[in-house]
């Protein structure tokens, strides 16, 4: 589904990436883990467009898209559930949908509308709401939605459970079990390793802007050196800094 290749991306002279190389079939689960500054929103960033690489390729379904801007690759079937949301704040819950379903047709978008709400029903509860009053868990439940509102045939996700509460980090992990359950291709990057390999199939640790080690999820979760040398506090609930967000 997804195959990138060399990927190297530079903010000036610093190489953030280097040389990545990763993969994620049809209806696989694929995480990312590394510590802070490991560059993991670097490489979402990139192959969702927001981001120019100076090396290499990125395919979609065997179709080159490297350097193709965001609303190509939202066209394209790759949506982004970004790093702290990014939701409209002054805009309603469901003027963010929209949004997130800009590049489908008012009847798809309005059927798309339909499938996510009976995915969240909080979110119909507060169709009329601006986004900037929603609880934590609320507003990540409308990040997802958001990037499902235009069909992806993949979703990549920077941190979901980022800044929430250890119950609403049990609903995220959930309902990314939920996505899998229904065969969605997934690539999600967690700070929290040990609950994302529970629900990956198979998983990445990027240090220092390149791949270090790569496997099944479930051999990954057996090998403590992983968690002390390559991921570094990210056993820790949460270690990154970050807006408390307990409602
Ligand atoms: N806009 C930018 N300009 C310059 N350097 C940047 C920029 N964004 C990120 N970096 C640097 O690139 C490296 C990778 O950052 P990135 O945000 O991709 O890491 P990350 O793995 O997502 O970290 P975190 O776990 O904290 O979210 C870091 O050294 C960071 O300081
Ligand atoms: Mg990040």
């Amino acid at each position: 589904m997804l195959e990138i290749s060399g990927l190297t991306t530079r903010y000036g002279a610093i190489s953030a990436l280097r040389r990545v190389s990763l993969t994620v079939g049809a209806n696989e689960v694929v995480g990312l883990i590394g510590p802070n500054g490991a560059g993991k929103t670097t490489l979402l960033n990139t192959v969702a467009g927001l981001l120019r690489p100076a090396e290499g390729e990125v395919r979609l379904e065997e179709r080159a898209v490297t350097g193709d801007s965001p609303d190509r690759m939202l066209r394209a079937g790759l949506a982004l559930v970004p790093e702290r949301r990014r939701l409209f704040a002054q805009m309603t819950v469901v003027e963010n949908l929209r949004i997130g379903g800009v590049t489908a047709s008012a009847e798809e978008r309005s059927e798309r509308l339909d499938e996510v709400v009976e995915l969240f029903p909080v979110l119909k509860e507060k169709w009329g709401t601006a986004a900037g009053y929603l609880s934590g868990g609320e507003a990540q439940q409308l990040a997802i939605a958001r990037a499902l509102m235009s069909s992806p045939r993949i979703v990549l996700m920077d941190e979901p459970s980022l800044g929430l509460a250890p119950v609403l980090v049990d609903f995220v992990f959930d309902l990314i079990g939920r996505l899998r359950a229904e065969g969605r291709t997934m690539l999600i990057v967690e700070q929290n390793a040990t609950r994302l390999l529970e629900v990956a199939d198979r998983a990445y640790v990027l240090r220092t802007g390149e791949i270090a080690v790569d496997g099944m999820a479930s051999d990954l979760l057996q090998r403590e050196d992983l968690f002390d040398t390559f991921v570094g506090s990210a056993r820790d609930e949460d270690s990154k800094p970050s807006e408390p967000d307990t409602r």
